[in-house]
């Protein structure tokens, strides 16, 4: 049953989140950003740093692999030493299980208890000093350790970056979907230099067809594919300038021709594997939304826009345009906070509390699973076609 020669995928492990392209399109500025910052690094020895930012699937991860990777071959030719340690922080969200990690980058039998984080941040010392090389740690998606309470960490990691002794340095990338400056204290923020934030902006339509030509080629036979589709497939990312979407659609559209006849991607394949990525926002979910927090979630969704995240502040103040538009009374704060907490619960929002510089705490809002446009056009097409659910609670 396995044997079945494919008629569409070439190699799909092209097309896996995990691959990282030798080369990459739309991200030659980023690269270079990064070369620079490092250079000290790589020529003397020195420790350096760098924020990259940007939404999901805007390269980061691949581009911080790629630059990695690239700066451990260039300094392999020149007969340089460097260590790199790449940390995913979605995966190990707190404190010990990031430090765990590091010390076993040096001692692979280290053991999972028994040792408290400064006895291994003791360990991760000795280790670094009597490496005697520069060590860049990347920590991915550090936002995720940054929320757990986990700024000790990070301000111990940036001491070391200060005065660890020796031959060896300490660099690090810090990988974020929205700016670390936020999320840090002053004291860590104070060995870091702000202007080390590198910006990944969404891709363009022009660009995410570029990345998608260049994927499909790597990963389906050669005539399973014709332009127009690609020019489908980045319509349909186009919206979410997101080439961790386009990809994915991909694979999809390439798995669904795969198993029918044609032999070739067509467009209703395209079509199917888009419904099929976004199928977690059934309009199900959607309709059964009473009227007053259809209206809230769509303010929420047009005030969030490029952004990733927004304060309840700022989506309360759309919220009131959004409600005068459908002639309709704008809720109160603690009515509109109900109706936030609500539709967290059915998964369709997602709330966090941070604390400001200012030290006042304030709830930020991002919506998972569907680009905001999208959700937002969802909405209005909804709100257009009223329903037996659309009479208000009060
Ligand atoms: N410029 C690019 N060229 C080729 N592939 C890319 C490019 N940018 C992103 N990708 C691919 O898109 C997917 C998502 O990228 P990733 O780096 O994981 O995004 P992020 O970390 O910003 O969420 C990965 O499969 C990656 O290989
Ligand atoms: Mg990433």
């Amino acid at each position: 049953m396995f044997e079945r020669a494919s008629a569409v995928i070439k190699d799909g492990n092209k097309l896996s989140f995990e691959y990282v392209p030798e080369k990459l399109v739309h991200r030659e500025k980023q690269m270079e950003r990064l070369e620079m910052l490092f250079r000290p690094m790589v020529m003397e020895g020195r420790s350096c740093s760098a924020f990259l930012i940007g939404g999901v699937g805007t390269g980061k991860t691949v581009t911080a692999k790629r630059f990695c990777d690239n700066m451990l071959k260039y300094c392999g030719s020149k007969g340089k030493l460097m260590d790199k340690i790449f940390v995913n922080c979605r995966l190990r969200n707190t404190e010990y299980s990031v430090i765990l990690q590091l010390v076993r980058h040096y001692d692979p039998g280290f053991p999972d208890r028994g040792f408290s984080a400064s006895d291994m941040m003791r360990a991760l010392r000795i280790h670094i000093e009597s490496g005697m090389r520069p060590l860049v740690i990347v920590l991915d998606e550090v936002d995720m350790l940054l929320k757990n309470n986990s700024k000790d960490l990070i301000y111990q990691l940036s001491r070391y970056t200060e005065d660890i002794k020796g031959v060896s340095s300490v660099s690090m990338i810090m990988i974020s979907q929205e700016s670390i400056v936020k999320l840090l204290d002053q004291a860590t923020m104070s060995t870091f230099k702000r202007a080390n934030s590198i910006v990944f902006d969404r891709y363009t339509k022009e660009e995410l067809r570029g990345i998608i030509k260049i994927r499909a080629d790597e990963a389906l036979i050669t005539g399973t594919i014709e332009d127009d589709i690609i020019d489908l497939l980045a319509d349909f990312s186009e919206g979410y300038g997101d080439a961790r979407f386009a990809i994915e659609l991909i694979e999809k559209s390439a798995q669904i021709a795969e198993s029918g006849t044609e032999g070739y991607i067509s467009a209703d394949d395209v079509r199917t594997a888009n419904a099929m990525i976004y199928s977690d926002v059934s309009e199900n979910k959607l309709i059964s939304l009473d009227l007053n927090k259809k209206l809230a979630l769509l303010a929420i969704s047009r005030a969030i826009k490029k952004e990733t995240i927004i304060s309840i502040t700022s989506a309360e103040k759309t919220y009131a345009i959004v409600c005068e538009e459908y002639d309709q009374v704008a809720r109160k704060h603690t009515q509109f906070w109900t109706y936030i907490q609500d539709m967290e619960h059915r998964g369709l929002l997602e709330t966090s509390v941070r604390s400001e510089i200012d030290g006042g705490r304030v709830t930020y809002i991002s919506i998972p699973g569907i680009p905001p446009k999208e959700l937002a056009k969802k909405l209005e097409y909804l709100l257009e076609t009223p329903t037996s659910t659309d009479e208000c609670e009060y």
